[in-house]
């Protein structure tokens, strides 16, 4: 594994569309295990996309640590496919440094995609997963949470924030 420079906000790349992944390949994995090391080593990630680390790849890992399941999740052209409800988050992001803000994100939702092994599966997510799902998805269309935050907070260096 090796570690990946985090792309911050003012990349462009951060910006773009990402390309559906054709075949769930050792290249892929790789992509998978650099960012997850990446997401660990950054101060509380919990989730990270592939355009941030500059590649645009439909890719996204989520690790919710002690909030989650014990599961990592190396997800391959993640989509949404139900969504109910609403809840509002203090959110962060690896790609936006040294601010928070507050995002509606759906209650639940029902994610599909292929897994590391590039077999289909079917995630039904709530709470916190579910904002973190929503939220490395939006990575991968170029939308970041400041562009749908109600309200924008300065970091407080005694607070912590999970980044995703
Ligand atoms: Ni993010």
């Amino acid at each position: 594994m090796a570690l990946r420079q985090i792309r911050e906000v003012g990349d462009n790349l951060l910006r773009k569309k990402s390309r559906p992944v054709e075949v769930v390949d050792d290249k892929i994995r790789q992509l998978m295990d650099d960012m997850y090391e990446t997401m660990k080593n950054a101060d509380d990630g919990i989730g990270i996309a592939a355009p941030q680390v500059g590649v645009l790849k439909r890719v996204i890992v989520i690790d919710l640590g002690e909030e989650g399941d014990g599961h990592v999740y190396k997800l391959v052209n993640p989509v949404i496919i139900k969504q109910k409800g609403e809840q509002v988050c203090r959110e962060g992001c690896l790609s936006v440094p040294g601010v928070t803000g507050d995002v509606i994100r759906p209650k639940e939702v029902v994610v599909e995609a292929l897994d590391e092994n590039g077999k289909p599966i079917k995630i039904k997510a709530k709470d916190l997963f579910a904002i973190c799902l929503s939220h490395e998805i939006d990575h991968l269309d170029g939308v970041l949470f400041i562009d749908k935050a109600t309200e924008i907070f300065e970091d407080d260096e005694n607070t912590e924030e999970e980044k995703k």
